[in-house]
């Protein structure tokens, strides 16, 4: 090899890395932001990058675009590993013409899309961009189109995660849509379809990109991102961590780590964490803390639908996904926004063979206009959908109440619920005691009053709680397999999965379901 030829590789690949110029690099820089190599470098393991396309070049011609041409087109893209597991990753590089995507861009990100499928491994989009690069029209449509229908392909088959650094506007928006999940850098990432400028025009609305689509949007109000951290070397490391409990395809089980945890180790705490009042609200999460491995939960849209609580943990080292009621806020009721959220994270558990566990303390769904008008029979099926689809080992514990259409759709055994555990002190019936007796005894309540009317609520109150306001009626027909002390739920829960491992199910054969949506 001449030395020629290598200096002029060199010269090349230094170029190439450069992207938009150093003075751009230095404006990402002052931003507090990082580059897209720099990105790169953070979400691989160390010098385990390998680079794809790094001197392709677009080919417009339009608007003096022949003139300005960055070598690698303002993507960066190939593969490396996470945590010594393969991985294939693309970031879009703002110093080149603001990320925005071409059609060699789309090519550069839909040839590593294809070798994810091909070779069965992850995805990771790591976006930054202005959206369709405005110079090439109809090309970066098609661009984006193709990407589209690459994400709606892999959707089940590979792991697909997003990061959103910065601007992801216009067509960037779908691609992270269409993936498992998306993390954003708080302050300085949003998503809109449209700009500020054009909601103003067509709206009339006076928004900033952060009321429209930053982060504290999209993790509170509209559930598009799943979480956000206030710096990217965080958001780096929720991917990260995002990847590890997950397999690296639809055909492997999810990886399973050694824990220092005993799996025998009893959660005394629990046995008294119920507080006497029925009404008084706990906090699910000190459950959840409790039985998992070293209490360590990657929680999942922990702002959006907080009434439904959902992410992974290990249990035994097995991989797991949780979805539990949350009593403290609208006492765990099920509405449209969690409806929407638990059946999304179910589906994603089954298609990667992660199983689930589910903590169950529901009074039932939300009533109301602005829940009906909102589509919570079209939602709440949803829930009934995933759960009922999922074939993956599914065990529940009822912790305190499970009642009416919300116990439905809680896992139960009826829905192809492996196993339902049930706290002695829970409550597994159509509806709390006060509510029926308001139903079953209107008439003679309208008739009383005063001291004979609570005397005759409380009379019945009591003889309904007694009758139903216990999980004995469901241990009697064998609806739930076990009433279990609460100090051993980890222990159960995770001798039940270690049975479960072996799970053998499938839905009949079909094109896909129609899940309402
Ligand atoms: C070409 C673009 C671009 C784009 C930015 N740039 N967006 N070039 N196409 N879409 C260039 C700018 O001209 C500028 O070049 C450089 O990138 C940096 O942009 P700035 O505007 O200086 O940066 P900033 O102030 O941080 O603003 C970032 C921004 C803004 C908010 C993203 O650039 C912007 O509004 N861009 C357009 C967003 C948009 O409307 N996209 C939708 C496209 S239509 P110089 O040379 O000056 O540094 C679309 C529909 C597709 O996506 C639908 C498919 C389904």
């Amino acid at each position: 090899m001449s030395t020629t030829s290598l200096d002029d590789l060199n010269k090349r690949r230094f170029v190439a890395k450069q992207g938009g110029g150093t003075a751009r690099i230095e404006k990402i820089h002052a931003k507090g932001r990082l580059t897209a190599r720099e990105r790169i470098d953070a979400f691989l393991d160390d010098g385990s990058f390998e680079e794809f396309d790094m001197f392709k070049e677009h080919r417009c011609v339009h608007f003096g675009m022949e003139k300005k041409k960055t070598p690698g087109d303002g993507i960066v893209t190939g593969y490396g590993t996470v945590n010594g597991r393969l991985t294939y990753v693309f970031a879009q590089d703002f110093t080149v013409l603001g990320g925005s995507l071409s059609e060699t861009f789309a090519e550069k990100i839909c040839k590593v899309m294809d070798m994810a499928m091909t070779n069965g491994a992850p995805i990771v989009g790591l976006n930054d961009s202005g959206g369709a690069r405005i110079q090439e029209g109809i090309e970066s449509l098609a661009g984006y189109t193709e990407i589209f229908y690459r994400n709606v392909r892999s959707s089940g088959v590979i792991p697909q995660l997003s990061g959103i650094f910065g601007p992801c506007a216009g067509g960037a928006v779908y691609s992270p849509a269409l993936t498992d999940f998306t993390v954003m850098v708080r302050e300085h990432s949003y998503m809109f379809l449209t700009g500020p400028k054009v909601v103003k025009t067509v709206t009339h609305e006076d928004v900033t990109t952060e009321t429209l689509g930053g982060a504290s949007i999209h993790t509170t109000k509209s559930g598009v991102a799943h979480m956000a951290y206030d710096d990217e070397q965080d958001t780096i490391e929720a991917l990260q961590k995002l990847l590890s409990y997950m397999p690296q395809n639809n055909t492997e089980a999810p990886p399973v780590l050694e824990t220092d945890d005993p799996l025998d180790r009893t959660c005394d705490e629990l046995d008294d964490i119920i507080p006497e009042n029925p009404n008084a609200a706990f906090d699910m999460q000190e459950i959840i803390g409790s039985i998992v491995d070293d209490g360590v939960f990657l929680e999942v849209q922990p702002e959006w639908a907080a009434n439904l609580l959902v992410g992974f943990a290990r249990m035994g080292g097995m991989s797991v996904g949780i979805v539990a009621n949350q009593p403290q806020v609208l006492a765990g009721v099920l509405d449209n926004d969690s409806s929407i959220k638990g059946a999304r994270f179910v589906r994603f558990c089954d298609a990667f063979n992660i199983p689930l566990v589910t903590l169950v303390d529901v009074p039932g769904f939300l009533p109301g206009t602005v829940q009906e008008y909102g589509g919570i029979i079209r939602n709440g099926a949803k829930m009934l959908y995933a759960y009922a689809e999922a074939t993956v080992p599914k065990v529940s514990v009822t912790i305190r109440k499970s009642y009416g259409g919300a116990h439905c759709v809680m896992s139960p055994k009826q829905l192809g619920g492996d196993i339902n555990y049930s706290w002695p002190n829970s409550e597994i019936a159509v509806m709390g005691a006060k509510g029926a007796v308001e139903i079953l005894h209107a008439r003679k309540l309208r008739e009383l009053e005063g001291e004979e009317l609570a005397a005759f609520v409380a009379e019945k109150e009591k003889e309904y709680s007694d009758n139903f306001a216990n999980p004995w009626e469901a241990a009697k027909r064998g609806y739930i397999d076990d009433v279990i002390q609460p100090a051993r739920t980890r222990l159960r829960v995770i001798k039940a999965l270690a049975m479960l491992q072996g799970k053998r199910a499938s839905n009949p054969p079909k094109k896909h379901g129609n899940i309402p949506l």
